[in-house]
C-alpha cells in the first residue's frame, strides 16, 4: 500500500519527496455531473490534488440525519479524484468559514444557546463526534494507505482566529484517530504569530492561509512549524463578493507571482480555490463585523476556472507558472463558448397576501418566537397580529435578522433591513392586521456571530407596551415550486409586478446547456429551473446573472419559477451569452 508522511523537510510519498500542488474544488458548490469535469481541468493546470471541506449543516439538515445523496455524496467525489489519478486533501470542520452559511455548523445544534461553539463543551462535542464518525465513514476508505486518494486531513479551520481551547482541538484529535484516519492530520492559520499558536496542536502540522507576500508569510509559519514541510493551505488567488458591494477580482500577474514565490520557496500550496462554484439555494454564509453583509450567490472567487467550469486568464498565467517547477499535461480545456439566450414572459403569478394559507401552516404562539425556537427552522415565514391602539404607534422589534416587510391591512408599509440595523417603523393606522415577512438572508460565517439565531430577536413591541399573540406562517422555500394558481386566476402580467408573489415560465432551448439568467429587472428573491435551486438574486448587486448548470438544463422545454420578494420590473426572463458579476473596484 502506498504511504504518505510528513518528513524532516518535505511531505513523503512513498519515502520519496512530494509536492502538494492543490486546487480547492467543493463538491457541494458544484452540480455532481460536472465532478469529472473539474476535477480533469484541475489536472490540466498541472494540479496533483483536489482539496474539500464537507459542510456539516448540508449533510446533517436536521438532527438524526446524515444524507450523503447526489450532490453530496462524498464518497463518490474521492472516488473521482482518484480515478483522475489526483490525490486529495479533506477538511471535515466541523467549522469550515467559507462564505457557507453558519460556516457549515448546523442552526438546530444551538437552540439550546448554553450549547458550546468550538470549544470543549460535551453536548457540542457530542454532536460533532457523531458527525464526524459519518465522515470519517466515507473517508477511510479512501485514504492513501488503503489505495485511496486521501493524503491529508485538517483539523477544524483556522482555529487561532477564534479560540484557543487546547482541549477543543485535542478532542477533535481523538475523535478523528479513533475513527480510522491514519494519514498526516494538519491545521489551517493566519500567518499571524498569535493565531498560529492558539490554534496549533503539538503532533499536528501547521500550514498557513495567505494569497500575497508569500515569502514573508513562509517565514512566519517556519517560526511555528520548524521542521517539515511548509504549506500554504489556502493561497487566496480571489475573493468572494457582499450583496451590496463591488465584484472582487485579483490581478493575474500578482497571483501568479505570488504563487510562483510559493513553489520558488519549496512550498506546497492549495489554491484557495481552484474553482469556486455557486451557492447554490439558501446556503450563502455572511460576515458582520458590525455592519451585516450577507454574501452572494456566485462564489466565482475570480478563482483560475470560473463559476462555469471554463479556464479564465489566471487558469492559463497559473498553468505557466507550475511548468516552471512540474511537468504539466500537454492538453488545456478549451474556451468558452457563448451560452444560448432565449426568453420567456412570467406568468400564473400567486401573490402570498392573497392566500397565505396556500403557502404553510398557520401555528399559534404565545410570545414572538425567533426562528430557531421552530421545527424545522425556516428561512422565511410571515408574523401576523392584530393591532388594536388608540393612536397609530411604532412598532419596535429588538432585531431584525435579516430583513423585515411590513404590511398593514393588505398594504405595505416599508422595510426594515439589518445592515441598517432597523429595528423601528410607524404603522398607518391604530388598528388592524399587522403581517411581517422575515427573511434569513444567511448566517454569519466568521467570529463571534457563529450560531447565533434568527428572525426577530428579542420581540416586538407598540409604543413601548409588548405585542404578544403571533400567528406564524413558515414559508418552506422548498415548496414554493409547487404553489400554483387556481383554476380561473389571472395568467397573464405585464408591467412592473410588486411581491411577495411565485411566477413562473416556460422556455425553450435546442439541447442542454449552461445558462446565465439576467436577474437585472427583477428585485430580490429565489429563482428554480426545472426544480433545481439556482439561489438568490437581488438588485442590490454587484451580481447580474445567475448560473444555470448545463445538466440542470433539458432539451426542449424547461420550467422556471421565481419567488420575488421585492418588485418585479419586467416580468420577463432572459439570458445573456456570459456571465455578469458586477462592477469591480477599479
Ligand atoms: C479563510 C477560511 C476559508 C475562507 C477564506 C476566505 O481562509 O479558512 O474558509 O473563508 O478565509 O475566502
Amino acid at each position: 500500500m502506498p504511504d504518505f508522511a510528513i518528513g524532516e523537510t518535505d511531505f513523503l510519498l512513498d519515502g520519496r519527496s512530494f509536492r502538494i500542488l492543490s486546487g480547492a474544488l467543493h463538491y457541494f458548490r458544484v452540480h455532481p455531473d460536472l465532478w469529472a469535469d473539474r476535477i480533469e481541468k484541475a489536472r490540466l493546470m498541472g494540479l496533483n490534488t483536489i482539496e474539500t471541506y464537507v459542510p456539516w449543516n448540508a449533510h446533517a439538515p436536521r438532527p438524526g440525519r446524515f444524507d450523503l445523496s447526489g450532490g453530496l455524496d462524498l464518497g463518490r467525489f474521492l472516488s473521482l479524484i482518484a480515478e483522475a489519478g489526483m490525490y486529495a486533501i479533506v477538511r471535515p470542520g466541523p467549522y469550515i468559514c467559507a462564505e457557507w452559511d453558519n460556516g457549515g455548523l448546523p442552526a438546530w445544534l444551538f437552540r439550546d444557546p448554553s450549547v458550546g461553539v468550538r470549544r470543549y463543551e460535551p453536548r457540542y462535542l457530542a454532536a460533532v463526534r457523531e458527525y464526524l464518525d459519518q465522515v470519517y465513514r466515507v473517508v477511510v476508505p479512501h485514504q492513501i494507505d488503503r489505495d485511496g486518494p486521501v493524503l491529508l486531513v485538517q483539523i477544524e479551520n483556522e482555529y487561532g482566529a477564534f479560540g484557543d481551547d487546547k482541549r477543543y482541538l485535542a478532542a477533535l484529535t481523538q475523535y478523528t484517530r479513533e475513527a480510522g484516519i491514519t494519514v498526516p492530520l494538519t491545521t489551517v492559520d493566519q500567518p499571524v504569530p498569535h493565531m498560529l499558536e492558539a490554534g496549533s496542536l503539538d503532533g499536528l502540522h501547521r500550514t498557513a492561509s495567505f494569497g500575497s507576500r508569500s515569502t514573508e508569510r513562509l517565514a512566519t509559519l517556519r517560526a511555528h512549524q520548524p521542521t517539515g514541510p511548509l504549506m500554504c493551505s489556502e493561497f487566496w488567488d480571489g475573493w468572494f463578493d457582499h450583496w451590496g458591494a463591488h465584484h472582487h477580482t485579483t490581478p493575474v500577474e500578482e497571483s501568479a507571482s505570488d504563487l510562483d514565490a510559493l513553489l520558488a520557496a519549496g512550498a506546497s500550496v492549495n489554491l484557495y480555490m481552484f474553482h469556486g462554484g455557486t451557492n447554490f439555494g439558501l446556503t450563502n454564509g455572511a460576515n458582520d463585523k458590525g455592519v451585516y453583509q450577507p454574501l452572494v450567490t456566485s462564489y466565482d472567487y475570480d478563482a483560475p476556472l470560473d463559476e462555469a467550469g471554463n479556464p479564465t486568464p489566471k487558469y492559463h498565467a497559473f498553468r505557466e507558472v507550475i511548468a516552471r517547477y512540474h511537468k504539466v499535461p500537454d492538453s488545456v480545456p478549451p474556451p468558452p463558448q457563448p451560452a444560448p439566450t432565449p426568453t420567456a414572459a412570467l406568468r400564473d403569478p400567486v401573490w402570498l397576501l392573497d392566500a397565505p394559507q396556500r403557502w404553510g401552516t398557520w401555528q399559534t404562539h404565545e410570545h414572538l418566537p425567533v426562528f430557531d425556537e421552530l421545527t424545522p427552522i425556516p428561512r422565511l415565514a410571515l408574523l401576523r397580529t392584530a393591532i388594536s391602539g388608540d393612536h397609530p404607534g411604532v412598532l419596535t422589534f429588538g432585531e431584525v435578522r435579516d430583513r423585515a416587510t411590513v404590511f398593514f391591512d393588505g398594504h405595505q408599509v416599508g422595510t426594515l433591513i439589518r445592515e441598517h440595523h432597523d429595528r423601528a417603523i410607524a404603522l398607518p393606522r391604530a388598528r388592524g392586521e399587522l403581517l411581517v415577512l422575515v427573511e434569513d438572508e444567511g448566517r454569519v460565517n466568521y467570529g463571534e456571530r457563529i450560531g447565533e439565531p434568527k428572525g426577530i430577536i428579542g420581540g416586538a413591541t407598540l409604543n413601548g407596551r409588548e405585542l404578544s399573540t403571533w400567528d406564524i406562517l413558515p414559508i418552506d422555500p422548498a415548496a414554493v415550486p409547487d404553489i400554483r394558481p387556481g383554476t380561473g386566476s389571472e395568467a397573464a402580467v405585464s408591467g412592473p409586478l410588486a411581491g411577495p408573489v411565485v411566477i413562473r415560465a416556460e422556455f425553450d432551448v435546442p439541447r442542454p446547456a449552461d445558462l446565465f439568467l439576467d436577474t437585472a429587472e427583477w428585485g430580490k428573491g429565489i429563482v428554480w429551473v426545472n426544480g433545481f435551486a439556482l439561489g438568490r438574486y437581488w438588485r442590490r448587486g454587484p451580481q447580474r446573472t445567475l448560473y444555470v448548470p448545463g445538466p440542470v438544463v433539458r432539451e426542449g422545454t424547461n420550467e422556471i419559477v421565481v419567488l420575488e420578494l421585492g418588485t418585479l420590473l419586467d416580468p420577463q426572463v432572459r439570458f445573456v451569452p456570459h456571465p455578469l458579476l458586477g462592477h469591480t473596484e477599479s
